[in-house]
């Protein structure tokens, strides 16, 4: 064994790469300012989102994010905690499901499920999680929001478990219900209870204080009893951690707090590090796997344009997932088997970038003017690898694109053309209907709304979209889309579709698709992945 892959596997060992996964306003953003706090990356709370009133570096970075108050791009915060390095990568939160989610999910280990407690399981967080079941990513749950009224903590832990079909196992306990917070129990050491002290505007830790079982027996009697008694129950139905049912996505840990006071976010990092599982071997498209070990490969898991408008650059997010990446090394893009020199390697997180000269396993480095890179992408050195590729989702919702000022077509063809190749939306084209009124297609229709909007913000070249009356793909072949361009009876059209070259077959239910395979038995109609399952 090399020193570099000694090196290599011990960097590995001391990394945790997730990711924070919740429905729009549970506390996403406040969370990563808290743990980014605790961490001490960032010394004061408010630097990571630029929020109202709050300084920020800003992960929303968009215009129609700062208005609408959604972030609709990634980001990745770094911080060091306990001796351990740990990647943040933020996920978009649309409020539908997206592909772009999708990726940045393949890029981590472990995923943190936040749950605001008035709420409980909401729309965002049951797509989120169905994601993280699919690429067996096991989840940590923390509960936010205790400092306000809320649900019963059995009663979240039961609609998990009745929900999810995943049983949670709590490392700590509220004593106190939502809003009557009197502290917390650390459930792997039960004889005493953590009490916070709020520092103002939650812009510092809180403070703790360790108050032994005696005496918050006595000063917070009901609560402290029925906290006793609620663990004893816990036991009895065996919601007891087990961190192979954790890893192998049987169970979730389940934590408790207020990340706006900081509250209980000390234990969630501790539980990152000592839980969340450092980067492993990572299967390969030809089976087997490359251990983090191995010479260097990283993936591509996000292509984003022009997040620095001074700029107008282009960067490919790549996750390091076996030796060490060194900026200047030349590696071997697997897709055309090219050397791609990796001059420009960043740290990014919002608009903030420095040059990144060395990563490891698990780190995320942004390639600038990555003009070659497609998501999905293997790079390489030394020993080729080619990870699977990423799947691409059935589309469910259709538009005709087509430039408001003609004028400037030529800026709306290169604008739809960046934003196919960074994935926001696929883009479907014809001879019929011509470059000039390309077919977008999304899984959710807020990926409309931000070809829109950058359409306009980043290529000035606006955009009309007329919706069309599709709602179902299907994967054919050039037989089959012939046959069906060439129905008189069936309502649909095939178009293909450019990321690919897949013929896709369109129609607006599935009693059209029927009514097409009773036509022409012969044609080829495959299933797509679905999203929505
Ligand atoms: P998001 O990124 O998931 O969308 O949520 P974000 O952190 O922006 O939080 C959404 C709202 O919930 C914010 O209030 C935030 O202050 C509040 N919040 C987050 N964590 C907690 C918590 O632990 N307890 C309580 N009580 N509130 C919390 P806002 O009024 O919408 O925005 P702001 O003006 O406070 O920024």
């Amino acid at each position: 064994m090399s020193p570099n892959s000694d090196w290599a596997a011990s960097e590995a060992a001391r990394r945790r790469t997730f990711a924070v996964i919740s429905h729009p306003d549970a506390g996403k953003s406040t969370l990563t300012e808290a743990l980014a706090l605790h961490a001490q990356a960032i010394t004061e709370a408010g630097a990571v989102h630029g929020k109202a009133g709050r300084r920020g570096v800003a992960s929303d970075w968009m215009e129609m994010e700062k208005t609408r108050g959604i972030s609709v791009t990634s980001a990745v915060l770094q911080f060091a905690h306990r001796g351990c390095v740990l990647n943040l990568l933020d996920t978009p939160g649309h409020a539908d499901f997206s592909e772009d989610t999708y990726r940045v999910l393949a890029a981590v280990d472990c995923a943190v499920m936040l749950i605001d407690a008035a709420k409980g399981l909401e729309e965002q967080t049951r797509k989120l999680f169905d994601v993280c079941r699919h690429r067996g990513i096991p989840v940590i749950t923390f509960v936010n929001k205790w400092d306000r009224p809320g649900r019963e903590a059995l009663e979240l832990l039961d609609e998990i478990e009745r929900e999810f079909r995943l049983k949670p196992t709590p490392l700590v306990w509220p004593v106190g219900d939502a809003g009557y917070l009197r502290g917390l129990i650390d459930v792997r050491e039960p004889g005493r209870m953590l009490r916070y002290t709020r520092t103002p505007g939650g812009a510092h830790e809180a403070i703790e204080a360790l108050v032994p079982a005696q005496r918050a027996a006595l000063e917070d009697e009901a609560d402290w009893s029925k906290a006793v008694e609620e663990l004893d129950l816990l036991q009895v139905d065996g919601a007891v951690h087990d961190q192979e049912a954790f890893l192998t996505g049987r169970t979730t840990p389940v934590f408790f707090g207020a990340a706006i006071s900081n509250i209980g976010v000390r234990l969630l990092l501790d539980a990152i590090v000592d839980l969340a599982p450092p980067p492993g071997p990572r299967e390969l498209e030809a089976g087997g796997a490359r251990a983090v070990d191995a010479p260097f490969s990283g993936l591509v898991f996000k292509v984003q344009a022009n997040m620095d408008p001074a700029h107008r650059d282009r960067i490919a997010f790549m996750r390091v997932c076996s030796g060490i990446f060194e900026r200047g090394m030349t590696v071997t893009r697997a897709a055309s088997g090219k050397p791609f020199a990796t001059k420009y390697a960043h740290s990014v997180f919002g608009q903030d970038r420095s040059m990144v000269d060395i990563a490891y396993p698990g780190d995320v480095v942004g390639l600038v003017n990555a003009t070659a890179l497609r998501v999905g992408d293997t790079l390489y050195a030394d020993q080729a690898a080619v990870f699977p590729a990423m799947p691409t989702f059935a589309p469910e919702h259709f538009a005709v694109a087509r430039p408001v000022d003609l004028s400037r077509s030529k800026q709306f063809r290169r604008g739809i053309a960046q934003l196919d190749e960074e994935g926001v939306v696929q883009v479907l084209v014809s001879d019929v209907r011509g470059d000039q009124a390309p077919v977008l297609a999304a899984v959710g229709p807020m990926q409309f709304d931000v070809v829109s909007a950058r359409m306009a913000g980043e290529f000035s070249a606006a955009v009309k979209l007329e919706m069309l009356p599709y709602r179902l793909a299907r994967s054919t072949d050039a037989a089959g889309a012939e046959a069906l361009n060439r129905s008189r009876i069936v309502q649909g059209e095939a178009l293909t579709r450019i990321r690919d070259k897949a013929q896709l077959a369109l129609f607006p239910d599935r009693w059209q698709a029927g009514s097409f395979e009773r036509e022409f038995p012969a044609a080829r109609l495959d299933h797509l992945i679905a999203a929505h399952e």
